[in-house]
Formats: C-alpha cells, structure tokens, sequence
C-alpha cells in the first residue's frame, strides 16, 4: 500500500477502505509517513469528506494508535466533556468542580490550544505548579479520591490525535466535520468515559459557522458515541461572541473564578449549568433538566463550587491560593485599551478576530511548538448589545509584547437601535 494512493483515491472523493485508515495512521505515528503527506492527505479529506463507516474507522484507528486507560477502578457512571473549540471558552472548567460537587465523577481528558480558539490544558497550565501529564494511575487514584481529574493528551493515549491535531492547526484543516468528529470521539474513548456530553459550538468565533453544519456535527459524534455504546449528548451553544469577557488563559482562569463564585456573566453561567445538568443527566443519576439546574445553582450560591475549585487545583500540584488572591496567577506587562471609534449599540463582535488578536498577543500558538505567554489576553469590557460612545474604551489588549500592532476594531460593528442577541443555547441533539 503507498500513501500517495490513499491521498489520490481521497481527492477523486472515493471511500477508504478499514484497511488503507489504518495504514496512514500508524504509518504517520510510528514516523514512516511525512508530515506533507498526512497534510495532503487531509486536505483531500477537508473538500471531499467521509462517510459514517470513515468516520468511526478513523476514530478507531486513532484509538487503538495508543493505550486507553480503563476506568472500571473507579465507581459509578463516568462523565466527560468536551467542547469543539471557542473563543473564550472556559465552561469545561466551570462544569468540572460543578459536577463533582453532585458526587458524579469526572474523569476529563482536554487539548491545548487549535487555531483561533483556546485549550483547556493551556488554560490551567497558568496555574502556578498544575499538573496535566497525569498517569493513568493518578488521573485514576484523582477521580477516586477527589471525583475529578483533569489529564493532558499524554503521548501514550491517541497519539494519532495529538500529532494529527497539531498539523492541522497549521495546515488550515481544522474546521472539517470528520476531523473534528474523530478527533473528539477518539479522545473520549481512549480515554474510558461512559457518558460524553459534547459542546458544539456554532457562529462567527466556531470551527462550524451555521447551525447546520453544527447540528451535522453534532448528529456525527452522538452517532459514533451511540455505536460505540457511549451515552452521547450534544448541546449546540452560540460563538457569535466570545464567551464571557476574557479571553485568553491566566485571564479566563479568573473569570472561572468569578462564575463559580455566582459573579460571572449571564451567558457562560447558563451554557455551564445547561452543560453541567446534562453531564448530570448522562450519569444517570439524574433525570429532570429544571431540578438538577436549580441543585446546581445553590452548589455555586452556598460556595460549594469554589471550594471544589480549589481542591481541584490543590489535587494536582497546583497553587490552590489563586482562588483567593488572582496576583498569583500571571501578570502581563503591558494593557493596552482600545477606544471605539463609534457611537452605537454593538451589533457583533467577530468571536475568531478576538482569538487571533488574543494569539498574536501572545495567548496562542502560530506554529505547533511555539510557546503560550499565559498572562497574554483581551478583556472585553463591552458585548453584543450594549451601547458605547464614541472613543469609549471597548477592550483591554493584556501582552509582554512591547511592540503591538492590532486591528482588533474591526471585530466589532454597530447600528443605532438596540440589536437582537442571539440564543446562547441553541439545541440538544441525543
Ligand atoms: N477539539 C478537538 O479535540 N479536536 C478538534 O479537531 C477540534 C476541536
């Protein structure tokens, strides 16, 4: 069999075969196949597509490229979730404390950083000391004694995944619905959930842009889940704007502090109750959405969450006073305000605009092995909706760059009468 084969059946829009999957796979991991290859490859796949057999072919091939920890040691229904990448999107570490306060396990494999959108991992990285490269012993041994871990793609599970991953954030295939369907499914598997509950999100600042290619996505994974024997639950959420109002990783750590201390925005508070009363429901042990809302929400409101939070943090060496004094996280240098230059209601704010000013400052990666300034971001001080004056501050650029230049205005435009905001949820697909 030789690659370049696979890469011209593929262009013709021809199905590949169980056999000619595997083949690449484990060639591209073992170092036998190029990078140039796996990109062509890809790209191919990009404009052409998969089919449902494909698409849970590649799954599994990229499962079986590692290990897969096998989470039977730990009792009861173990949930996990993931989102397929936003701007400003720190829900998984909003609903990771929340859940475990119900006493359902949490067992949550994240990704770094992709493109425009940030990572979860890079995220608690900018805690001072957390640990994500946990092994399969102590992300058990965490679940079992805390209810939670969180564990970086270490390179033993999905390698596929990680290496692939890396490629296309470089290689413009990141927003193909079989990648991304086989990338997040692969992890989950791999890395032993019972039940997934999925974040798909859809808009301006999303790998999907229309709602049905998100509701395309959303349909692929709960069916690889389902075929798979995985109890799958997919909330379709809005990226029109970035969620909340930082962006970026030591910043958006904050943020999570605020919510879980009942201070946060209204519209990453409700995606992560709506998230969290569905990972609820996927454990099983709950099974009415308004009820297990309200439980969730004096979780938050007795300070239970934050306490969580904390113990979290603490579980896997990190510095657990960051809850109490945010100076510890890190500080950037330099905060440059942006002034409006209008008058108006702000009618949208580009959500991927926002994540590559918020990359080029720093917070993310242009090419795969570039280093993340953790204390790098954009605080948005005005959203969708709201009315600024012209030269009125719109945002903060947070950076150690001592030189910036950003057209982070042309994210934003206006009108003069109060716009419509869009639905933060827009549908449940199981
Ligand atoms: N998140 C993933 O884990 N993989 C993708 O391909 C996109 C988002």
């Amino acid at each position: 069999m030789r690659v370049v084969d696979i890469i011209n059946k593929k262009k013709k829009g021809e199905a590949l075969t169980k056999e000619e999957i595997e083949f690449f796979v484990q060639g591209y991991v073992k170092g036998e196949v190029p990078d140039y290859q796996i990109s062509a490859l890809y790209m191919a796949i990009y404009f052409q597509g998969m089919n449902d057999e494909e698409i849970a072919d590649l799954t599994m091939a990229y499962v079986n490229s590692g290990e897969t920890i096998d989470l039977s040691g730990i009792a009861g229904i173990k949930v996990d979730k993931h989102s397929t990448g936003g701007v400003g999107d720190k829900i998984s570490l909003i609903v990771i404390p929340l859940v475990a306060s119900l006493g359902i396990p949490v067992a949550k494999m994240s990704g770094r950083g992709l493109g425009h959108t940030g990572g979860t991992i890079d995220k608690l990285e900018a805690i001072p000391g957390f640990r994500t490269a946990l092994s399969a012993e102590e992300f058990i041994a965490n679940v079992n004694n805390h209810g939670m871990a969180v564990v970086g793609q270490t390179a033993n599970l999905t390698p596929a995944d990680k290496l692939t991953y890396a490629l296309r954030d470089v290689t413009g295939t990141v927003d193909s619905i079989p990648l991304i369907a086989s990338s997040i499914m692969s992890k989950k598997i791999a890395s032993g959930a019972d039940a997934i509950v999925l974040d798909v999100k859809v808009g301006s600042g999303a790998f999907m842009k229309s709602l049905a290619e998100a509701k395309k996505l959303a349909e692929c994974m709960v069916q690889i889940g389902k075929s798979l024997k995985r109890r799958t639950i997919a909330i379709i959420t809005d990226m029109n704007q970035p969620l909340g109002h930082e962006v970026g990783n030591a910043n958006e750590i904050r943020e999570v502090i605020d919510v879980l201390r009942g201070k946060g925005a209204e519209d990453e508070t409700g995606i992560a109750l709506t998230i969290a009363s569905y990972m609820a429901i996927a454990s099983g042990g709950y099974h009415d959405f308004r009820s297990t809302y309200e439980e969730l929400q004096q979780v938050i409101s007795s300070g239970k969450a934050i306490e969580k939070l904390e113990e979290l943090i603490s579980s896997q060496g990190g510095n657990p006073q960051v809850v109490h004094d945010l100076f510890q996280l890190p500080q950037a240098e330099y905060h440059i305000e942006i002034f409006s230059n209008q008058a108006g209601y702000i009618r949208a704010i580009d959500a991927e605009q926002i994540g590559l000013a918020a990359m080029l400052l720093g917070a993310g990666r242009k090419k795969k092995d570039d280093a993340i300034d953790y204390a790098a971001g954009v605080t948005l001080l005005k959203k969708v909706g709201d009315y600024v004056d012209l030269n009125e501050p719109l945002c903060i650029l947070h950076t150690n760059l001592d030189h910036v230049e950003t057209d982070i205005l042309k994210a934003y435009a206006f009108q003069e009468s109060v716009p419509n905001v869009t639905a933060t949820i827009h549908e449940v697909v199981s």
